[in-house]
């Protein structure tokens, strides 16, 4: 399997709760390299543009005021097959369908408040990515 990255982010209800130390560790220990990484406070907007391709569902408007509800960590996860890796250390999105031991099983609050965000194909995780990060912050 090929080295992959993918785009993750620790999210409001779990950098209030001093969680980034914790999710961190989750990564780290299923073999994925944190190659970059920063502490930020979304707008709404810039929540919205992210968060684009799920403007039509009913959750939207909820999901962007949530984002930008406090600070989030940005991260770009390396690994074998990192975005296979990080949706199966993340969890279900839901966290009462998340398997145990998963970050989501352990600190999601709800669908909504669900503790972390990794990309879900190659295709997004590139353009994810680059939504946060310059090739000059990526330090293999
Ligand atoms: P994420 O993996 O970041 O991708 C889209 C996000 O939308 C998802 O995690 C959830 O946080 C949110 N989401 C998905 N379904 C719902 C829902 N039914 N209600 C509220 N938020 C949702």
């Amino acid at each position: 399997m090929a080295t992959e990255r993918t785009l993750s982010i620790i999210k409001p209800d779990a950098t209030k709760r001093n969680l980034t130390g914790k999710i961190n560790a989750k990564f780290e220990d299923a073999g994925l390299r944190i190659v970059a990484q920063k502490r930020i406070q979304l707008t709404e907007a810039q929540a919205g543009k992210f968060y684009e391709v799920h403007a039509e569902r009913p959750f939207y408007g909820e999901l962007c005021e949530f984002m930008a509800s406090g600070p989030v960590v940005v991260q770009v996860l390396e690994g074998e097959g990192a975005i296979a890796k990080n949706r199966e250390v993340m969890g279900a999105t839901n966290p009462a369908d998340a398997a145990a031991g998963t970050i989501r099983a352990e600190f999601a609050e709800s669908v909504g408040e669900n503790s972390v965000h990794g990309s879900d194909a190659p295709e997004t995780a590139a353009v994810e990515i680059a939504y946060f990060f310059s090739g000059l912050e990526l330090v293999g």
